[in-house]
């Protein structure tokens, strides 16, 4: 097994290992601590089917509850599936993960980390960008990172300012998914210790305390700053390719540039993380 940069500050690829095959403990560690260092980790030339998938991403945690159980995949619930071939309900096509975010911050813990394994790719296009949040916060001004150091942000499942619109959850989910949360603007990660900004343009509905009049223009500051194209890694994606990364410390999204005649379908799991702090 080897383990590769794939920029100057984020991402790194492993080449030469099997996940259907066993792992051993000191390549599980070295993953691991690539998933820390780096925040994207690209396995190279895989082919597992759902439940291989679940097997494969215990080396890494234990499996989180997605939201909207409209996309799970029928004989193995825990995994969900990404595609471009549903549409919302008055016909237009969904493209999910359009727009900055981080997955699932409503969520009282939310998930440490995402994985996708590409089953389908278009020949072009569908690239996922990651914003690098530690980075982003290590290059603000010190007045800035005062401003926000105790500022806490308010998550929902579906914020009001977003431009983008998600799924409606089914009665059965919204009795179990938290609406709102309360976390810090300024995460600490738990594994490296960085700090790094914690926002999400799709479920932040506000900050605590704050007028809107304040609090929005601030929230779209910090936005821009964090994903300016040198805190970027974007991800072009290969067939086989399985993609983790790590959503206490990365922004990310898809996007929706190819010929949408063609399938483009992954599976997607997530693992368990801790409350921001
Ligand atoms: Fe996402």
């Amino acid at each position: 097994m080897e383990i590769r940069p794939l920029n100057p500050h984020t991402g790194a690829e492993v080449l030469g290992l099997d996940l259907n095959r066993a792992v051993c403990d000191s390549d599980r560690a070295a993953m691991n601590r690539a998933f820390v260092e780096r925040s994207v980790l690209v396995i190279r030339d895989q082919a597992l089917k759902p439940q291989q998938m679940l097997d494969a991403v215990g080396l890494f945690g234990s499996v989180f509850a997605q939201q909207n159980t409209k996309f799970a995949i029928a004989d193995c619930p825990q995994i969900h599936y990404v595609s471009n071939q549903d549409r919302f309900p008055g016909g237009r096509r969904y493209i999910p993960g359009e727009g900055w975010h981080t997955d699932h911050s409503n969520a009282v813990r939310p998930p440490k980390a995402t994985v996708l394994h590409a089953v389908s790719l278009p020949d072009k296009g569908g690239d996922t960008q990651y914003a690098n949040m530690a980075a982003a916060y290590a290059a603000l001004p010190s007045a800035t990172k005062q401003r926000i150091a105790s500022l806490m942000g308010i998550h929902v499942y579906q914020s009001s300012h977003s431009a983008r619109k998600l799924m409606t959850l089914s009665e059965g989910d919204k009795e179990r998914v938290p609406n709102a949360v309360l976390h810090p603007l300024v995460r600490t990660h738990p594994e490296s210790g960085a700090k790094a900004i914690y926002l999400n343009p799709i479920r932040i509905e506000g900050i605590l305390g704050l007028d809107h009049k304040v609090a929005l223009p601030l929230l779209d500051e910090l936005l821009e700053h964090a994903t300016a194209e040198r805190f970027q890694y974007r991800h072009v994606w290969r067939p086989g390719d399985l993609v983790m990364w790590d959503n206490r410390c990365l922004l990310h999204k898809a996007n929706g540039d190819y010929d949408m005649g063609q399938v483009r379908y992954l599976y997607r799991v997530m693992l368990q993380g801790d409350v921001p702090r």
